[in-house]
């Protein structure tokens, strides 16, 4: 399941207990006026509530658009310390974050920035924070500064903003976050810090907080600030209580993980492989057990250490010492994920995933979904309709089957989510299924969780693939080890290059075996398209920011492969509701983590009963519904209810119920690569188009309708004065606010190569990475478009299929790097592209896309030829539904006399599908000199 956090724009979210929120008018000791806010109850860890004020200036006060002043006031925990952090627009990732703590009497503060769910970086931006006062006393600290440059920042390159706006009605989003622990040595603003404790938002009302005295208040800060223009550190003026910090030396970068030794270099050396399989997830361990049950040697390689107990994972709370268990085996342990991912996230992207053993398997919420047929129909090319996947999907649930009864005693506990609000449903018409027997059925149905969970424990491909695989001889799984790029000849791969990432992983080359090894990419939506930018196969704007940072270590740029690598993200869009009635309540799942209540743990433990059986924040009901937009598309809504609180609702009887827009939305984003090699989601895939939000809205308003069914149902967010399209227009459009966790799309299957024109593609309808020989990828990154629901039994059902397509594909030579005697038109003139005259021979037809000199300046000597290719189409042919099954074929080119419309012409003839025995292709007649690639073979 996605997003489980339970305050919209909270990324890491702590305990989603009760926390309440009251707003004032507050006139500090210098006289500044602020829009406070006091924030605090059963969840704020500290000795007391916390408190942020806001001062900005005047709309007309123009040059001071970039700062604020703030005063915090932290409540201090006694015994072990604490620190707060500020986020200047709400989530822990990609923005500018302000932590302050105490050394003694001073008030230490530091600015730092996140792009991964790790311990953040020192910020190197700009900003710079005066202090104007700061006191402490027995129970808190409390700080006023003025903060420049704050409303914006660049780290390395990536720039976000969150500069008030100047409309009536505006809300400054902030989020923080609170530790139980000081940093490690507080005299120093470098400090490394634990990961927090709480965290929570608060939008800030920005009419209230602009006062047009703020011009006469900055000049209560005098200090001279030029310490945190390089460093991110603070620098101090007038105080109450003492001198405050010194500023720091900067250029240290706080708890990033650094590669591990590598005593084993070259140790698998000598070893080679028919198949590597890069990522052990979703997509990649069936994968490997599917090719490795065929015979051929594979090794899986994993970035992440392991996470179940079965494969020797350790990470558990203290109540699990003693049993084979650990927390990713537990279901009501896993939304632990979003308070301590510390060692679990992947620490390189700017959004949530799993870099441990499993990959998103392990850490997720078990949603486990037979595919609504649609999702293949709608989103896939030919060769993967729902027809051609049935198959796969069967062998899926033959392996995993689903549950929707997790505890080993077949009762539920805690039902009543169900009951309220599938109570609602039904009396609006709404058809009780169990999804999984009825996939198809999508709309105006709801059901309970259907889970990968089996015996009481998370299951799924780790506790079948993996295990089969893992008994054959000819099967090797490496953890611990991340695959920087892959090492490649041209089109041709050869191998892998890897690094130790935690103690025990290795490092140098593996390679797989000459002439027929394949490499396949697993490493998911953004692990993926990291490793290919590092392969130089991506956008060229990618492969340069690639080259500045490794040059030695990337490939010449005169081999670099441009496609639209990381173009296509998609993720479902979230948008929450929150509700309350009677018969709701809550039970804690977080702290069920660190201290259980002793008859559910024992439950649990002895015979996989009780609550802890069941994924949290106990997931109730599923459903959805089909909305037909002008634009005659239907989308896809799911929803997604739990027993939690969220959105400032102060109640342990409020459910959060997540709207997911997902089949059928249009809009579309980019990841892209950062200067220090982290991925980013540089535009968020979520209702760029009114369609989409069309559909958003018009579902908002079809499940109120229903929920008005049960007069005891209280919708509380939105506000009952609010209308559909303000909540909307407020609701913000980023992946703190938006993600459901279910990125997909960055390197899309399609048969439009984008090596050619406006090609969308990155891979073939067998998986291959279009112009390399031996390439693949099987993850979430070949989907075209976002399925009907949580999307991770889909990705496996496609990894089923892509073991049957890649394991019959033999390695030829692929269109970029040809067959020396296949001739080629010139295409980008700095393309790799052979040149030449001549016929095809052999048996490497390319699979490609003739690519037309565009430039050429007679059109007329674009395409001279027509081509006749006779061959036979081999059973594994993927185009078998759209071609004759005759033993000859004439393709038609365009032909001199009628000058070709676009730039390119396509003929998509798959490899295995066709053996070329006579014809010419066509080629710009201008274009004479000779290919420089080499023979092509099987
Ligand atoms: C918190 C959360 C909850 C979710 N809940 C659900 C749910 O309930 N139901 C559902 O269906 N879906 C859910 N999802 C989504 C689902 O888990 C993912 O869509 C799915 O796991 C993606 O599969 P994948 O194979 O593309 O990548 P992943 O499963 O993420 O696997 C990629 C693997 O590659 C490894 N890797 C990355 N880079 C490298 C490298 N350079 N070298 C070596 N290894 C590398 C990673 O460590 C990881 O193990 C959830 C996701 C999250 C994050
Ligand atoms: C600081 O950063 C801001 C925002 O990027 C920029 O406008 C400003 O010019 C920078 N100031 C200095 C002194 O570099
Ligand atoms: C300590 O400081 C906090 C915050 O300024 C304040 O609310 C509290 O009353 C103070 N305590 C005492 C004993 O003065």
């Amino acid at each position: 399941m996605g997003k489980i956090v339970s305050l919209a724009g909270v990324v890491a979210l702590g305990a989603s207990a009760v926390w309440g929120q009251t707003f004032e008018t507050f006139t500090d000791g210098n006289g500044i006026e602020f829009w406070q806010c006091e924030f605090g109850g059963a969840g704020v860890v500290g000795d007391g509530d916390a408190q942020f004020g806001l001062a900005l200036p005047a709309t007309a006060q123009t040059g001071f658009e970039e700062e604020y002043i703030g005063h915090l006031v932290v409540p201090k925990v006694k015994s072990t310390g604490t620190w707060m952090g500020i986020s200047h627009e709400s989530s822990m990732t990609s923005a500018l974050l302000l932590l302050s703590w105490l050394d003694g009497a001073d008030v230490m503060t530091s600015f730092r920035y996140a792009s991964g769910y790790t311990s953040p970086d020192i910020y190197t931006g700009n900003a710079t924070l005066t202090k104007i006062s700061q006191s402490v006393n027995a129970t808190h600290f409390e700080m006023t500064y003025r903060c420049e440059s704050c409303w914006s920042w660049d780290q390395d390159g990536v720039a976000g903003s969150q500069v008030p706006a100047t409309t009536s009605g505006a809300a400054q989003l902030i989020g923080w976050a609170q530790a139980t622990q000081a940093p490690t040595t507080p005299g120093d603003t470098d400090s490394a810090i634990k990961q927090h404790a709480d965290d929570g938002i608060f939008g800030a009302v920005v009419a209230s907080a602009r006062k047009s005295a703020y011009t006469s208040w900055v000049s209560l800060a005098t200090a001279t600030s030029t310490a945190a223009q390089a460093t991110g550190t603070s620098t101090n003026s007038s105080n109450s209580t003492g001198s405050a910090s010194a500023s720091g030396t900067g250029g240290v970068t706080a708890a990033t993980a650094t590669a591990a030794a590598c005593p084993n270099e070259n140790a698998m050396a000598s070893t080679t492989w028919d198949y590597i399989i890069v990522g052990a997830g979703a997509g990649g361990i069936p994968l490997a057990d599917r090719l490795s049950e065929q015979g051929a040697s594979v090794l899986l390689i994993e970035k992440g250490p392991p996470s179940s107990g079965r494969w020797g994972g350790t990470m558990k709370p203290d109540w699990l010492i003693g049993t084979n268990l650990t927390r990713f085996d537990v279901p009501g342990l896993d939304n632990e994920i979003w308070k301590d991912s510390e060692g679990i996230a992947c620490e390189d992207y700017s959004v949530m995933a799993g870099c441990v053993l499993g990959g998103g398997t392990a850490v997720n919420a078990g949603l486990w979904w037979k595919a609504n047929p649609v999702d293949f129909d709608y989103n896939f090319p030919a060769g993967w309709k729902s027809g051609d996947m049935a198959a796969a999907v069967d062998r899926v649930f033959e392996r995993i089957p689903f549950t929707d009864v997790p505890p080993t005693n077949g009762v539920l506990y805690k039902p009543q989510g169900y009951e309220v609000v599938g109570g609602a449903l039904a009396a609006a018409g709404w058809q009780n299924v169990t999804a999984d027997d009825v996939p198809a059925k999508k709309n105006f149905t709801f059901s309970h969780p259907n889970e990968m969970f089996s015996h009481g424990e998370r299951g799924g491909p780790m506790a079948t693939y993996l295990v089969t695989a893992n008994e054959r001889k000819n099967f090797k799984l490496i953890t611990n080890t991340t695959v920087s790029r892959v090492v490649r000849d041209g089109s041709r791969i050869t191998g892998v290059e890897v690094e130790a990432f935690l103690e025990g992983g290795l490092c140098g080359i593996i390679n797989v075996t000459p002439g027929t090894g394949k490499v396949i990419l697993s490493a998911g939506a953004f692990g993926t398209p990291k490793i290919l930018f590092r392969s130089g196969i991506g956008p060229q704007d990618q492969l340069e920011t690639v080259k500045d940072a490794e040059s030695s270590a990337m490939i010449e740029s005169s081999h670099w492969i441009n496609l639209p690598v990381g173009h296509n993200l998609d993720d479902h869009v979230n948008t929450d509701l929150v509700l309350t009635h009677p018969k709701i309540s809550f039970y804690d799942f977080y702290a069920a983590y660190t201290n259980p209540i002793p008859s559910d743990a024992d439950q649990y433990i002895a015979n996989r009963t009780g609550i802890l059986t069941q994924s949290a924040p106990n997931l109730s009901v599923l459903f959805w519904q089909e909305i037909l937009g002008d634009d005659g598309i239907t989308r896809q809504l799911q929803y997604t209810a739990r027993v939690e609180s969220g959105h400032d609702i102060e109640s342990n009887k409020s459910m959060v119920i997540s709207q997911y827009l997902g089949r059928g939305a249009t809009s579309r984003g980019r990841t892209t690569i950062t200067a220090s090699l982290d991925m980013v989601v540089s535009t968020v895939p979520y209702l760029n188009n009114a369609h989409d939000t069309a559909a958003v809205a018009a579902g908002i308003e079809s499940l109120k309708a229903a929920l008005a069914m049960d007069p005891k149902i209280q919708i509380m967010y939105p506000a009952a004065n609010t209308s559909t399209a303000d909540f909307l227009a407020d609701y913000p459009l980023t992946t703190a606010s938006r993600s459901a966790n279910h990125w997909m799309g960055s390197c899309k299957m399609g048969l439009d190569s984008g090596l050619v024109g406006n090609g969308t593609a990155v891979v073939d309808t067998d998986t291959k990475v279009y112009g390399t020989d031996n390439l693949f990828v099987v993850d979430a990154s070949i989907f075209p478009g976002m399925t009907s629901t949580n999307p991770s039994a889909l990705i496996v059902a496609a990894a089923e299929r892509a073991s049957e397509l890649i394991a019959k594909i033999k390695v030829g030579k692929s269109s970029l790097v040809a067959n020396s005697t296949v001739p080629y038109p010139t295409g980008n003139t700095n393309s790799t592209l052979p040149q030449g005259a001549g016929s095809p021979s052999g048996s490497a037809v390319p699979s490609g896309t003739a690519i037309f000199d565009s430039a050429a300046s007679n059109a007329t000597s674009r395409c001279t030829k027509q081509i006749t290719l006779t061959g036979s189409r081999t059973s594994s042919s993927s185009l078998a539904t759209e071609f004759p099954a005759s033993s000859s074929l004439t393709t038609a080119f365009p032909t001199a006399t009628s000058t070709p419309s676009t730039s390119h012409a396509s003929f998509s003839l798959p490899s295995t599908g066709y053996q070329a025995t006579n014809g010419t292709l066509p080629y710009p007649t201008a274009t004479t000199s000779s290919p420089s690639g080499s023979s092509g073979r099987e």
